[in-house]
């Protein structure tokens, strides 16, 4: 885990700084002299799982974390039964404001053995759940000092912490089918304490934060707050640069556990059609939208898929689709979970990957289509075989379109939760620059 962890060297001169600085802004209750944004190293798991790893420091005093990004969720959970030392956590009382605001329902009223944060009298229950196996358990809200660096590039710089930043205590069972190293996950949804809102509140920041997702073997970043989006060498990407399609709320929780009339605090987008090499593939439009009464259908955006699913009969049209843009490209034999694969040997490079056609995600208009180039739409598999990057959702999945991480990748998303509105770039392979060349300060 020691990408996460940037340099070793820094961490020492962080505390320093930390300790002189930054600490206080939280302390004093943010606003003036706090920092403007905040920023999540992210690196992306190359074995199995696939995952986006966030590193963040937490506790007193404070250890280094590991947690996998989740775009859906409701907060931050750790494992707290192995390793968690600190000297400030503090349990949620049942019936507390924080505790109605997490709409729990549950409240742990006696634990007999030694107190620890999983181990707690009168204390707010959640329901912490790992998304990328779909189990969940219960566990108690505390809260404990969270600190995230306020620059990124050229250094990792000061740090500003949280003095109380809610999260849930999740179990050690639960990080099974984690990346490893990771002790839970970090929830980025629209939930009251997911950390969009939560560090918003805290450092009173407006509600907003950009997802810049690396490949595997480099560094991208999560921002909250107002920062300028500036990458090396020399590009700035400002609002106007980005286009902006509605972030859509799903009226059904699409969560594992929830309560009749939730709605679903995770990303959805409105996409009306698709278009490979600028041509409108036949979908069954039912299926686009967002079906009201029971939450099934549209489009959302996940982070722990690790490649766009596509319920089976948009999987089919999109991939045949493709294959009669490409039948001049040597076919290789379908490698799982892909079904149309290419000789990688025949197939050309551009800046943005390799050489097929685009694959357009119509937002609503012409005018906001998400335009997916090779370096997004394909996968290279290990025999060198280079593969259309969707796989089959079945017939009848919950959520029809889920663009998955690897779609994602060195593009930047700007998820408005004021204006209710995703900004995306497009591949930054385009400007000639990547994730890993965020900077700020
Ligand atoms: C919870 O309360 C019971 C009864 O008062 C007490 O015996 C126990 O030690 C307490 N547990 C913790 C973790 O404080
Ligand atoms: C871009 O940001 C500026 C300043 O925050 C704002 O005035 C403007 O309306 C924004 N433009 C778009 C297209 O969102
Ligand atoms: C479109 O999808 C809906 C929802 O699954 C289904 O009820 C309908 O029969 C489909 N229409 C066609 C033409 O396949």
């Amino acid at each position: 885990m020691a990408s996460l962890l940037h340099a070793g060297a820094p961490l020492a001169a962080l505390l320093v700084l930390c300790l002189l600085s930054a600490c206080r802004a939280a302390g004093s209750g943010g606003g003036v002299g706090g920092p403007s944004a905040v920023v999540l190293p992210v690196s992306k798991d190359a074995a199995a799982t696939q995952q986006y790893v966030a590193g963040f420091r937490q506790r007193t005093p404070l250890a280094p974390v590991g947690a996998v990004l989740d775009l859906a969720g409701a907060t931050l959970w750790v494992d707290c039964e192995a390793g968690y030392a600190s000297s400030t956590y503090s349990r949620v009382p049942c019936g507390s404001k924080p505790c109605r605001l997490s709409r729990s329902a549950a409240c742990v009223t006696t634990c007999s053995a030694a107190p620890a944060p999983s181990c707690l009298n009168d204390t707010c229950g959640g329901f912490p759940e790992n998304t990328a196996t779909g189990v969940s358990t219960g566990g108690n809200i505390i809260t404990d000092v969270l600190a995230l660096p306020t620059t990124f590039r050229p250094q990792p710089g000061p740090l500003a912490a949280a003095p109380a930043f809610l999260f849930t205590c999740g179990a050690t069972f639960l990080t099974r089918g984690l990346a490893a190293g990771a002790a839970g996950m970090a929830s980025l949804s629209r939930a009251r304490f997911a950390l969009p809102t939560q560090l918003a509140a805290t450092f009173r920041f407006s509600r907003r934060f950009a997802l810049c997702l690396p490949p595997a073997g480099a560094e991208g970043v999560v921002v909250f707050g107002d920062a300028p989006y500036t990458f090396q060498p020399g590009v700035a990407l400002s609002n106007a640069s980005l286009v902006y399609t509605p972030l859509l709320v799903n009226p059904v929780s699409t969560a594992g556990v929830s309560t009749k009339g939730d709605k679903s605090d995770e990303y959805f987008v409105g996409v009306t059609g698709i278009k490979v090499n600028g041509r409108a593939v036949p979908l069954n439009a039912t299926l686009l939208a967002i079906d009201r009464r029971n939450g099934v259908g549209g489009t959302k955006l996940s982070t722990v898929a690790p490649y766009t699913v596509l319920e089976t009969s948009i999987h089919k049209a999109v991939t045949d689709a493709f294959a009669a843009e490409t039948a001049m490209i040597p076919r290789a034999p379908p490698v799982a979970p892909f079904t149309l694969c290419y000789d990688g040997g025949k197939v050309g490079s551009t800046r943005v990957g390799p050489a097929v056609p685009t694959i357009e995600l119509v937002l609503g208009s012409d005018a906001a289509s998400w335009v997916v180039f090779g370096a997004n739409s394909m996968v290279a598999t290990k025999g060198g075989a280079l593969c259309l990057g969707v796989v089959d959702g079945g017939k009848a999945p919950r959520t029809s379109v889920v663009i998955g991480g690897h779609m994602m990748e060195d593009n930047l998303l700007e998820f408005d939760l004021e204006a209710s509105r995703l900004g995306f770039s497009s591949s930054l392979l385009f400007r000639q620059t990547n994730c890993n060349n965020f900077r700020l300060g």
